[in-house]
Parts: structure tokens; sequence; C-alpha cells
């Protein structure tokens, strides 16, 4: 793994997240991609709406299409959406320049990783939706570094993390979504989710991705390597997600 220093002083683990995640997320997009927040984007930007209280400066790591981020500028925060794929990205562009009213709410997308991208100034949340647990372990403690050091005064950051205890009971799973095959993998120690996805058309067609579930106890040792205090919700019973609520510790 190669590490380095970027321009704002934060160790970065370097480009080093295994190539097949980052075709997974090239190659799905054909069937992912939407436009406008679906309802769980949009219920996502009203709860961090109601925790802000005020028109906000937000950033989101690993933006996907900018569903949430079109939700979130939409009631009136000021979002900047990291991107690496730019197969999404490019969508997510699409969307922060079309035809979404944003008042006076803005989204700026950044094709980049948010391992080692540079930003300007500080944010009053940083969230990271669905994504946590897409890299190898190592890079959790260097992350949630930066996300402490992209909070500022009185920021919050919201990171939605898989919880093991629901996805060991998820071995063999499988669904059909948007046209595509899902089959999904338990593995434990390290516990992780293998996710295969077969496309329609010719068989054989496909692509696959890995994620890390981290337990409440790993979470809470994670934020306290990174100078963060954190507080974990209850598990959601339909998507196998905890929600891990982190701020600077001092
Ligand atoms: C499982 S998807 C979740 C997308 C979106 N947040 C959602 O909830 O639907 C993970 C996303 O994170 C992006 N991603 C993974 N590693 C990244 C990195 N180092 N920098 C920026 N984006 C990254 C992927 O390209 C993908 O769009």
């Amino acid at each position: 793994m190669m590490t380095g220093e970027t321009a704002d002083g934060l160790i970065s683990p370097g480009d080093g997240q295994p190539a097949m995640d980052q075709d997974c997320y090239q190659t799905t997009s054909r069937w992912l991609a939407r436009s406008g927040p679906s309802p769980r984007e949009a219920r996502l930007a009203m709860a961090l709406d109601a925790a802000l209280r005020r028109p906000a400066r937000v950033l989101e790591l690993g933006a996907g299409f900018g569903g949430f981020a079109v939700a979130a500028a939409q009631l009136g925060h000021s979002v900047v959406a990291v991107e690496r794929s730019p197969a999404r990205a490019d969508f997510a562009k699409g969307q922060a320049g079309g035809a979404h009213g944003f008042g006076s709410g803005s989204i700026v997308v950044r094709q980049a990783s948010f391992f080692d991208v540079d930003l300007d100034g500080t944010f009053d949340a940083v969230v990271c939706w669905n994504s946590f647990g897409c890299w190898p372990a190592a890079f959790d403690v260097p992350l949630l570094r930066r996300i402490r050091h992209w909070l500022g005064a009185g920021g919050f950051g919201l990171i939605d993390v898989f919880d093991p205890d629901w996805w060991s009971g998820m071995d063999r799973w499988k669904t059909t979504r948007d046209g595509m095959r899902e089959h999904i993998r338990w593995r434990s120690g390290p516990d992780r989710i293998e996710i295969a996805y077969e496309f329609p058309g010719p068989a054989g067609q496909g692509a696959a991705e890995v994620v890390r579930c981290v337990s409440r106890n790993d979470a809470r040792r994670l934020a306290d390597s990174a100078d963060l205090v954190c507080r974990s919700g209850p598990t959601d019973r339909r998507r196998g997600t905890y929600l891990l609520t982190v701020a600077p510790a001092r």
C-alpha cells in the first residue's frame, strides 16, 4: 500500500483500493443510475436537515449518482459531493447542473478519491452513506482522521456502518434489483459481505464487490484512534446498517 501526505498535511493511505470494487462501481452504474433522490436519500436529507437546523456546508463522501446531494441542496444546503467513479461522478454533475431547483442550496461534485482529495474549508456535517468498509481495514482510521480534519466547530459526521450481526444471517441471499441479480456471500474473520452482480443479457456478464462489516465495539475503537467521540444508533432492519455519529473529541 502506498502512503503519502496530501497538501492539507493529512496522511493518505494511497491508491490501494481493490480494482475489482472500483470496476464494480463503474459497471453497475448503467443499471443503478437514477435521476433525483430515492425515498431513502430524501429521508436521510430530511434527518440531516433537522439535525443541522440551518443552511449548512455538507460534505458527502462516496456520493454515487448524487441523489442525496440533490435532496440536501433542495433543502438549502451547500453540498460538496466527492465520488471516485467517473461514470457516477459525471451523472452526479449532470444532476448538479440540471433541472433540479436548489434555491439557495448548491452542489459541487468532485471526481476524486476521498483518501487523497484536497478540500477548501471545513464543513458542518460530513456524511458517508452505504460506503464504509468498501476499502481495506487499514484505511478506516486515516479516513476517520480526514473526517475529523474536515469538521468545523460544532460539526459532526454521519456514517452508515454494515452490522456484522445482521449480515451474518444473509449468506446465500439472492435478490433482483433494477434488472441486476445480486448474490450475497457472508465471510467471517474479517467479517465481510461479498456481492456478485449478474447483468441482464448474455450469461456470465457481471461484477463483484466486497464490503467489510464493523461491529459497534470496533467502530468505537476506530473513532478513538482518530480522536473522535461516537455514538451508534439501532440497526436498520431492512438494510443491515447502523448510523454512527462522530464528532471531534476536543
Ligand atoms: C456502495 S456505493 C454507495 C453510493 C451512495 N453513497 C449510496 O448510498 O447509494 C459506494 C460509493 O462510494 C464510491 N467510492 C468508493 N471508494 C471511494 C473513494 N475512495 N473516493 C470516493 N468515492 C469512493 C463508489 O464509487 C460508490 O459510488
